[in-house]
């Protein structure tokens, strides 16, 4: 069953050339959305936007630049006229380490990427939503956003600081603009390894799904059908919520 319909809307999914960002992509166009593919990795956004057909083009973009996410608000314009929907989705981990032994550098990084990323994106987005009355945001934030795992004090903070940042835009941004945040648990994606460390990381795959009650990891197929129902009118009166898209980890 359809999540809902993006017809006739155009969105930016940063992100977009893996995991759960290209994912997010081709049901977005699935949906009848057009699609800026805005990624670090150009190369790859290139392919997916290849793959996806007319309706998806590709920008490289690193989302802590303020410039390039204004380039890439430019693109949705130029190639299809409006902007209406962002999903908020680059993001970046390191291997599990110790807070206390983290690099400052790499911590620095992370918070960079997952929340001032999050920021400069929507702040480049907003006025162009306005221009066609209003959007839809979507973040994705992250279950470890909510509760916290040990090894991943960089990652787990700036995640509970992108889903506060959700709530506290969807507060400033209402009425016409809102903005939701997805919380994932572990996701079959390209990022996956490093959840599951170096130390026996089939074991680990093996614990982090016994604690899911489904009984499973998250596919990315999982977390796009969310974002498309929460960018779609059918969650019209959905604003500030973080969607834990998590097979009941943390019920
Ligand atoms: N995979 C998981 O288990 C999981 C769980 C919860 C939340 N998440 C979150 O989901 C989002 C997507 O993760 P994924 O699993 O698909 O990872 P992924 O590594 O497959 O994809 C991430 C994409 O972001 C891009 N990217 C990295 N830094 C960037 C930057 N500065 N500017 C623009 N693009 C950049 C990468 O090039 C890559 O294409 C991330 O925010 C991640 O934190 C992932």
């Amino acid at each position: 069953m359809a999540a809902g319909s993006l017809q006739g809307k155009v969105a930016i999914v940063t992100g977009g050339a893996s995991g759960i960002g290209r994912a997010t992509a081709g049901r977005f166009v699935d949906a009848g959305a057009s699609v800026v593919i805005a990624d670090l990795d150009g190369e790859a956004a290139e392919a997916a936007a290849a793959e996806l057909g007319e309706q998806a083009v590709a920008l490289r973009v690193d989302v802590t630049d303020a410039a390039a996410n204004a380039a890439a608000v430019e693109r949705a314009e130029s190639a299809f006229g409006r902007l209406d929907v962002l999903s908020c989705n680059a993001g970046i981990t390191g291997y599990p380490v110790p807070a206390l032994d983290a690099d400052p550098d790499e911590f620095s990084t992370i918070f960079d990427v997952n929340v001032k990323g999050v920021w400069l994106g929507v702040r480049a987005a907003v006025p162009a939503m306005r221009r066609t009355g209003g959007g839809a945001i979507t973040v994705t934030g992250s279950v470890m956003g909510e509760r916290t795992r040990p090894g991943f004090g960089a990652y787990a903070s700036s995640k509970a600081a992108a889903n506060h940042l959700a709530r506290t835009l969807a507060l400033e941004l209402a009425p016409d603009i809102r903005v939701n945040c997805l919380a994932p648990v572990a996701t079959d994606t390209p990022m996956l390894p490093r959840f599951l460390g170096t130390d026996d990381p089939e074991a680990a795959r093996e614990r982090f799904i016994g604690s899911i009650p489904l009984a499973r990891l998250a596919e990315a197929g999982d977390v796009a059908d969310a974002a498309v129902f929460l960018a779609s009118d059918a969650a019209s009166f959905l604003t500030g919520v973080v969607l834990p898209v998590d097979g009941g980890r943390s019920i």
